[in-house]
């Protein structure tokens, strides 16, 4: 977390300010503006959506554990870290979450990914599950749950649900544009999630949309409206 503003906001918005990370960056900032700009085409879109995601994850990957190996330079043998255990699990909730996954996976090339299939119902606003597959041995792995939207929560509490019962136990979550409503979801049913946000915005709409937010995150990665 960066500017008092940010504090302020998080501070409102969050049971737990302590599991919310706003990145304050004039990089993100930017980007942040130009996916919301309504003429932003696709193309430019989903770049925008991994640059932000390779910047924020810098952040939402902090914690992940080392361990030093020997290494040989050229010039000298010295100890140095790499992760520690079996490689993370990227889970991307689709159809968003699968251009965040491919940026995570430039970072980390041996992560697993896993992808669950949910969408919003457009009346009720409730996520419908239609896929599931994840990688083996969920318990031993740290988990990144991506996907560029956190609204109602919906969809991230399923997809946590859904990871907890696969043995999870190590969780954090990145999205790009958050709100109070989806993180107050999320805090009441997985209080121990650590969430990282680009941007944290004030609200949603009577459509649950995020307000300024950027529209459909789905349709504008994928040209579909
Ligand atoms: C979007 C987004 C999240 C969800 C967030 O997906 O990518 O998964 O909405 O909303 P929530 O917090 O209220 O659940 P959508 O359901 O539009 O599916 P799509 O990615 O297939 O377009
Ligand atoms: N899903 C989106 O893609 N955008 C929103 O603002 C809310 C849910």
């Amino acid at each position: 977390m960066g500017s008092d503003t940010t504090e302020a906001a998080v501070a409102a918005a969050a049971h737990n300010p302590d599991r919310i990370t706003v990145v304050d960056h004039p990089l993100v900032a930017h980007k942040i503006t130009m996916l919301r700009d309504e003429t932003t085409p696709s193309s430019a879109f989903r770049m925008l959506c991994q640059e932000v995601t390779l910047l924020t994850a810098y952040e939402a990957l902090r914690h992940l554990p080392v361990h030093n190996v020997p290494v040989k330079t050229p010039v000298a043998e010295t100890e140095s870290p790499v992760l520690s255990g079996l490689a993370p699990a990227i889970v991307g909730i689709l159809r968003a979450g699968l251009v965040m996954v491919e940026a995570i996976l430039t970072l980390i090339p041996h992560g697993r990914v896993g992808h669950l299939g949910l969408y919003r119902d457009p009346e009720t606003h409730q996520p419908v599950e239609y896929y599931r597959k994840l990688p083996e041995n969920m318990d031993q792995r740290e988990v990144l749950l991506v996907d560029p939207m956190l609204a109602t929560g919906g969809s991230a509490v399923q997809a946590l649900d859904i990871l907890t019962a696969a043995g999870a136990s190590d969780i954090r979550m990145l999205s790009i544009i958050g709100c109070p409503e989806g993180i107050a979801a999320v805090q009441e049913r997985h209080p121990d999630v650590h969430i990282t946000l680009a941007a944290l915005d004030p609200r949603l709409n009577d459509q649950a949309y995020i307000v300024p937010g950027l529209g459909d995150a789905g349709d504008r990665i994928y040209g579909t409206k």
